[in-house]
């Protein structure tokens, strides 16, 4: 097992991991392209030259990033994985200076176990939302916003 920053040759790796959970409305679709153009955002848990996990962190603004596209084959879950995941995406953050760091999530349980609080919408810059608002599900997705200092 290892995570390691993502590459462009495991997009389509990434991208039929998160379409699985966004068929399954655990998480929204993200299309090719977007994950291409924001690959640099990504680390990925490998095993045997596969891709079984991801995340992402993209930044927000100077003292806040968010916690994107976060997931681990359902093998894999429960192992602690997708908690290792987090941990290394708010590493990055701080190595950028960042001291918050926000999720929007289907299963906000998973991120109260590793700290983060669930607050109201409106807590989160409004940029935020210019996102929200192109998307079909808005404005009912039913997404929590949870968010933790780090
Ligand atoms: C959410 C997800 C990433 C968690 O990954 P995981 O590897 O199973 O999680 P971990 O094993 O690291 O769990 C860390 C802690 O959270 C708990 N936890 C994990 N999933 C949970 C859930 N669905 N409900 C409640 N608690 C959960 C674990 O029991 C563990 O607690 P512990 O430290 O007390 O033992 C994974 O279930 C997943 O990919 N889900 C589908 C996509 C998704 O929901 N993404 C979330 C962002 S939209």
């Amino acid at each position: 097992m290892n995570i390691r920053p993502a590459k462009v040759t495991d997009v389509k790796e990434i991208h039929n991991l998160v379409e699985y959970y966004a068929n399954n409305k655990k998480m929204l679709h993200r299309s090719l392209s977007a994950i291409y153009e924001n690959i640099q955002e990504f680390v990925v848990l490998e095993n045997e030259n596969k891709i079984i996990g991801c995340g992402a962190l993209h930044v927000s603004w100077e003292d806040l990033a968010e916690v994107k596209a976060l997931a681990v084959a359902e093998q894999f879950k429960r192992q602690g994985f997708g908690k290792k995941i987090v941990e290394i995406l708010q590493e990055n953050a701080k190595k950028l200076e960042i001291n918050r760091v926000f999720a929007l999530s289907f299963t906000p349980e998973f991120f109260i176990k590793l700290g983060y609080t669930v607050v109201s919408r409106e807590m989160l810059p409004h940029k935020i939302w210019n996102e929200c608002v192109n998307c079909h599900l808005f404005p009912d997705c039913g997404e929590v916003p949870l968010i933790v200092s780090i």
